[in-house]
């Protein structure tokens, strides 16, 4: 067996919040590498680390994760590499700085993405009775006001995380804004101009060395600033808020925690159908992933920032060496994953209505624009805007609206025009009205792990995430072409 599963045991009677999650980790390694498919992978050679190391053996401290530790997810199983060394589960990222017990993995867990899904705060619940430090009502409830008292209230007071993962984003209409609010629909009866309520998806927090933009709305991203500072202030801020800490973190507490998340790298490993994604040549994984290159501007849409390339739609090469397989089986699978990778970064179909691209004057307000995915998904094998662009291709349309979501209507203060939107997104940070609705393109990786999908987990899985494009752009999918794209998605 590949689990020394007394050491985990041992760790369990010494934790008290954390046991129950460290239970879950253990059982679904073992379930994992119990079952006939981990046991022939292993045969295989495929390297099944383990959790089977300490940071140390004193008793408080918490063990170490061994790089490409599997975990599982329904689609197969996704592996995080750090950098740096293992993953060292005694960062501060594990740790409470606040006062609300909540710590940086509240919200982001290597076992879940690193971000959270409704399947796993939803055990959360079940095994604390709502009361895991992620049920917080500061931002993890409907409102703050909600009734807590009982744990049939707290399943409702928390439906929105339960449901769809979705934490409550606190952002008031600022100052000198372009429009004004003049409506809000709020089924939780809180939201006001001082503060909207937006449920939003907690991003991963890993594979941030492709980071162009941090944040949905681009809120922790400063001019003329680096990456490593946007973060190193997210960290702060995410302390704060949060965990409600009353002070600032140290510099050195900063400088810990990014240096922990930046060293971190994500990505599916293996797919049931396709099996190894790093088999007969493929490069999928966290391990390629950490070698591929970045920086801001690469492979843009107007050339490359330092080379003289101009924009190359193909932004996915990882799984070439599968084009042409022959055969039913595994090679089927992966054939199909190829195909995928083809249609995602070739399938050509007309973008409009897309404000920050349709509607931008450096582009020359072009009202259509025949492009594919990789047209806003330009970074190589990484799949977010490898500039900061956020964009609006309706996510928060108050069409969408879905009765659980407040509706907001806006007003601009010019021209008397109105909006409706769910979210006004990179609107409320700059407070510009070209600016709603807007948000960046994410990484793509690692996706399997992390459904559902969107800024507000309007996408269900995959399969919906392709629909929407299919109907939002008229794309035209046949049967086999979304069935291949979502094969090549899972593998991410
Ligand atoms: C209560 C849940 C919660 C906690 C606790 C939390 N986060 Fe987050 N995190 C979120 C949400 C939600 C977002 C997206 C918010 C948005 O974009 O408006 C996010 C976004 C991020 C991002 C941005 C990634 C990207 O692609 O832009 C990073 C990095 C991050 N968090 C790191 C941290 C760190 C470090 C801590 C601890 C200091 C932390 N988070 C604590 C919920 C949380
Ligand atoms: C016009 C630009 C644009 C095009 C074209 C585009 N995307 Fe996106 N994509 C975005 C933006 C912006 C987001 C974030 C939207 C949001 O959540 O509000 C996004 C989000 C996603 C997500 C969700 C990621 C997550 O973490 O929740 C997936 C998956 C995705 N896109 C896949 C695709 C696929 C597949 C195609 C081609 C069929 C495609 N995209 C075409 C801009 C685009």
């Amino acid at each position: 067996m590949f689990i020394h599963s007394s050491l985990i045991a041992l760790r369990l009677e010494q934790k008290g919040p954390e046991k129950w999650r460290w239970q879950m980790i253990l059982q679904r390694l073992k379930s994992f590498t119990m079952s006939k498919r981990g046991v022939r992978l292993a045969r295989f050679g495929l390297i099944i680390a383990i959790i089977t190391t300490f940071a140390n053996t004193s008793t408080s401290s918490p063990p170490i994760a061994p790089d490409n530790t599997p975990f599982a997810n329904s689609s197969g199983f996704a592996a995080t590499l750090n950098i740096n060394g293992s993953i060292d589960l005694s960062n501060e990222f594990f740790q409470s700085l606040g006062t609300n017990s909540r710590s940086c993995s509240s919200c982001h867990r290597i076992e879940e993405g690193w971000t959270i899904t409704p399947e796993g705060v939803q055990a959360r619940f079940d095994a604390t009775q709502g009361t895991d430090p992620i049920f917080r009502l500061n931002d993890g409830s409907n409102s703050p006001n909600a009734d807590v008292a009982t744990v049939e209230a707290r399943r409702s007071a928390y439906s929105m995380l339960l449901n769809k993962g979705l934490i409550r984003v606190g952002i008031g209409i600022p100052d000198n804004a372009e429009f004004e609010l003049i409506g809000v629909d709020d089924p939780y009866e809180f939201a006001n101009a001082a503060e909207l309520s937006l449920f939003r998806r907690p991003l991963p927090s890993t594979n941030l060395k492709f980071l162009s933009t941090v944040m949905w709305d681009g809120r922790e991203t400063f001019t003329a600033e680096t990456i490593h500072f946007d973060l190193s202030h997210q960290a702060n801020g995410a302390t704060q808020g949060h965990a409600q800490a009353p002070d600032p973190l140290t510099d050195a507490q900063r400088e810990s925690i990014v240096n922990f998340e930046i060293g971190l790298f994500t990505a599916q490993l293996h797919d049931n159908n396709a099996k190894s994604l790093i088999g007969e040549g493929a490069k999928g994984g966290p391990k390629s992933l950490s070698f591929q290159d970045f920086y801001i501007g690469i492979n843009d849409l107007f050339g490359d920032s330092v080379t003289p390339k101009p924009f190359n739609p193909i932004v996915f090469n990882i799984y070439d060496r599968w084009k042409g397989l022959h055969g039913g089986g595994i090679n089927g699978a992966r054939a199909a994953v190829a195909r995928g990778q083809d249609l995602f970064n070739s399938k050509l179909f007309r973008i409009s209505d897309v404000s920050g691209i349709n509607d931008e004057a450096l582009f020359g307000s072009p009202s259509a624009v025949d492009g594919t995915c990789t047209t806003c998904h330009d970074t190589p094998n990484s799949g977010n805007h490898s500039v900061a662009a956020p964009l609006n291709i309706g996510i928060a349309d108050g069409s969408r609206r879905t009765p659980d979501m407040p509706l907001y209507t806006l007003r601009n203060k010019d021209t008397g025009a109105t909006v409706q939107t769910t979210d006004p997104g990179r609107a409320l940070i700059t407070g510009e009205w070209k600016d709603i609705g807007r948000f960046k393109g994410p990484v793509l990786r690692g996706l399997a792990a992390r459904a559902p999908y969107f800024h507000n987990g309007s996408a269900k899985d995959l399969q919906a995430v392709v629909e929407f494009y299919d109907l939002r752009f008229g794309i035209g999918f046949t049967q086999q072409e979304t069935d291949d794209l979502i094969a090549f998605l899972r593998t991410l």
